[in-house]
């Protein structure tokens, strides 16, 4: 469904448009008595008596084409709560034949900088469908006017919750292309085109990164057709040259777990295996739109994990960008491979401030933490704090999970430097995160988090309708909203 939504200067027009308007907790609705007529506003009284009122929304079919949605806030309501009001109201509009609705703003009871703002993007973010690849495609247009003096949303906000939105967008879209669309080539195609919105865009393939010796991600790419790329994405928006926030995403096109081949059930789900990488695309899209004041840089590896003449073998021994070596005892443990040279790639090109990683690693993740929350792992408290707290306040929260060299040890190999699995000791989580822990080389703060279970919601979520969720990108622009950006 495709949503519009203008914003007029006008007051209150009597009309028979559809009407959304805001009330106290408990839907005392006499406050808006001056907003509808007397004859609706006793239809409406009367039905409330028999309505539910512990709810958020109520909305009432006046006439078959006249609906009035009532919205109740309560005190001291939080920006994530009016998302998820203005996600709601999605829910209904959504299921309406009537395509134009106005919301009234003059009666918000609510002090909320932005109040506005965060309601629509909660709608915006929840109206997301990927619909490309189906024939017959609805066409509904779904009109929402916002009317009033409290619509007097800034430029510059405007500018950021779009750009969010895009950001977020990117992301989800890049998730649910099919592995067939979406392989390493075309995806680097895609990132290549981001040049146009003045992101500086570098692309390494095989050759290139075989100079590198990035032989840990080329390992995992090697059963494939298609090429392997690390690609990185730079957003200078200061114009002095300190040090970048660096993001790097798992980007595995698609994941048939190699050799060690992924059982059928669910093998299809595999082609969510580079969300990761979309949320650093999509973050650096966001950052870039809104010509963030900050630099960052985002560092994607792409990959596609055949099987194959050519693919990886169990028992393999890499040679990593790093210089250790790696024992390859499961060739489905392929995301920590592409991450190990992405990493300290990053870290030594770059000198970033911090490194967060992103990547749907493990199964183990969502046996521990569900679709509820991210896994943290970090070697630094003060920016698993930054990321717990940013994360509480746009609802896509993370959990910090344990690192410790007992855990660490439980990789050590008798042939290599070190294992791509653990075969005791359980953690599976953790040890993928102690392995890459172990590709940080110069104590650079870092963060790991494991998006296995965020990135993809089968029956949908607060702010989106099922599908790619486009989680992260919210989370890590709060982060640098809240931390590293200072005008
Ligand atoms: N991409 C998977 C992890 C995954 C599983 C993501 C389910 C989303 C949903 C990863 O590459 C993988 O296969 N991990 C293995 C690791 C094991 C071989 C040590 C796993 O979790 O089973
Ligand atoms: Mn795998
Ligand atoms: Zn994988």
């Amino acid at each position: 469904m495709s949503i519009k939504i203008s914003f007029r200067k006008s007051k209150l027009e009597k009309t028979s448009a559809n009407l959304v308007l805001f009330v106290a907790e408990r839907f005392n609705i006499r406050p808006i008595k001056n907003y509808i007529s007397r004859l609706e506003y006793s239809y409406i009284s009367d039905l409330l008596k028999t309505s539910d009122l512990k709810k958020r929304l109520l909305d009432f079919n006046l006439t078959s084409k006249k609906k009035i949605i009532l919205v109740s806030i309560k005190k001291n309501i939080k920006n994530s709560e009016v998302e998820n009001l203005g996600a709601e109201l999605y829910g209904i509009i959504n299921l309406g034949k009537n395509s134009e609705y106005f919301i009234n703003t003059e009666n918000i009871i609510n002090n909320n900088k932005n109040f506005i703002g965060y309601f629509l993007h909660g709608l915006k973010l929840k109206s997301y469908e990927f619909n490309k690849y189906k024939s017959k495609k609805e066409t509904r247009l779904i009109t929402v006017n916002v009317l009033g003096r409290k619509n007097n949303l800034s430029n510059l906000d405007q500018i950021k919750f779009n750009a969010l939105e895009q950001g977020t967008f990117y992301a989800r879209d890049l998730v649910s292309e099919p592995g067939n669309v979406l392989h390493p080539d075309e995806y680097a195609k895609r990132l290549n085109s981001l040049r146009k919105i003045g992101l500086k865009i570098n692309i390494y393939d095989e050759k290139k990164l075989k100079r590198l010796g990035m032989n840990t991600l080329l390992g995992v790419g090697q059963g494939s057709i298609r090429g392997s790329y690390l690609v990185t994405i730079e957003w200078n928006g200061l114009k002095n040259k300190s040090k970048p926030l660096a993001f790097v995403g798992k980007g595995v096109c698609f994941d048939t777990g190699g050799i060690s081949l992924k059982p059928a059930k669910f093998m299809e789900d595999m082609t969510y295996d580079m969300a990761g990488s979309a949320v650093v695309v999509g973050l650096m899209k966001n950052l870039a739109l809104r010509k963030a004041k900050i630099n960052a840089v985002g560092v994607v590896g792409l990959v596609e994990n055949m099987p194959g003449g050519n693919a990886l073998r169990p028992g393999d021994i890499l040679r990593s960008y790093s210089g250790q070596t790696v024992e390859v005892l499961n060739t489905d443990a392929e995301g920590r491979l592409v991450l190990a040279d992405a990493l300290t790639y990053t870290e030594e090109k770059f000198k970033p401030k911090f490194i967060v990683d992103l990547a749907t690693l493990t199964g183990a993740i969502i046996v521990a933490l569900g679709s509820e929350y991210a896994g943290l792992f970090s070697n630094d408290d003060k920016l698993s704090k930054q990321l717990i707290d940013a994360g509480e306040k746009v609802k896509e929260k993370v959990w910090r999970m344990p690192l410790n060299k007992n855990f660490d040890k439980l990789i050590d190999s008798k042939n290599a430097d070190m294992q791509n699995i653990n075969y005791i000791g359980g953690a599976g989580s953790t040890t993928a995160a102690q392995f890459l822990q172990r590709f940080i080389l110069n104590k650079t703060p870092w963060a790991h988090l494991d998006i296995a279970g965020m990135a993809f919601s089968k029956y949908g979520g607060a702010l989106n309708s099922g599908g790619a969720t486009g989680y992260g990108v919210r989370l890590l622009n709060r982060l640098i909203e809240d931390n590293y950006e200072h005008d």
